[in-house]
């Protein structure tokens, strides 16, 4: 049995809409690996968004509980959430910006900069070469093109190793030879540090590849089965 890394407990998300409750998420309970690569799939508008921000730690559930690492993250502030989100967790979400001041390399050493790592430059310029645009370093965010700053956040949420990445689509602006580098450089992190994967998404190149696909309908999760565990 692999220890779990993160966990949730009965979360359920609603929003009121001129008066009337609308149920997002339905009572979601499920228990993650550490190592595991797990993809969360189901139509547009199942819940996959909502619930990755969740338990990212992003957005709060109307109620349930989410327990990351062996530590209850439900109800910690931003400022008790900020180490965890720096080394613990990496996030690959589209609503996640790159600093427009700082060029592609900067912004991809910044987290590491953060925690005074020595090795910031080196690894981003590793990264960098990985996703194929050494050659757009010095670019700022508003000199590349969409899918070349999905590739930047990608980078960025990678470089301080985090035990668990959280993408929202993240081959979905990309090309399928720019989309087929991102899956290598998540599988080799997978393969090779035993990174936990959750991955939203539609793509049936990434789910293929996958340990386990968690599927949501109406923000209830129909199948959860483990492909390859
Ligand atoms: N702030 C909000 N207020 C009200 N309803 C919302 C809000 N955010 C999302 N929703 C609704 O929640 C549902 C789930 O949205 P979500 O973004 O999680 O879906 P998704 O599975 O990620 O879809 P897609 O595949 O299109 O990205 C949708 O019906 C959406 O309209
Ligand atoms: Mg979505």
């Amino acid at each position: 049995m692999v220890d779990t890394i993160l966990a949730a407990d009965g979360l359920c998300k609603h929003y009121y809409l001129g008066g009337q409750k609308i149920d997002i998420i339905n009572d979601v309970s499920l228990a993650i690996g550490k190592g595991e690569f797990v993809v969360i799939a189901g139509n547009s508008g199942s819940g996959k968004t909502t619930l990755l921000s969740i338990l990212a730690g992003l957005d709060l559930p109307s109620s349930g509980r989410i327990t990351i690492a062996g530590r209850d993250i439900t109800g910690l502030t931003e400022d008790q959430l900020a180490p965890l989100r720096n080394g613990l967790t990496g996030f690959v979400f589209q609503a996640f910006h790159l600093i427009p001041s700082l060029n592609a390399l900067e912004n991809i050493m910044f987290p590491a900069e953060i925690k005074k790592d020595p090795q910031a430059r080196e690894k981003a310029e590793k990264l960098l070469d990985q996703v194929g645009l050494l050659p757009r370093r010095k670019n700022f965010p508003e000199q590349l093109s969409g899918g070349e700053q999905q590739r930047v956040a990608i980078c960025r949420a990678l470089i301080n190793r985090p035990e668990i990445i959280f993408a929202d689509e993240p081959t979905g602006n990309l090309d399928s030879s720019n989309s087929e580098g991102i899956i290598r450089l998540l599988l080799d992190l997978h393969d090779d540090r035993r990174t936990t994967l959750v991955i939203a998404t539609h793509s049936q190149a990434l789910a293929s590849r996958a340990d386990r696909e968690i599927r949501l309908h109406d923000g209830r999760i129909t199948d959860d089965n483990r492909v390859k565990l």
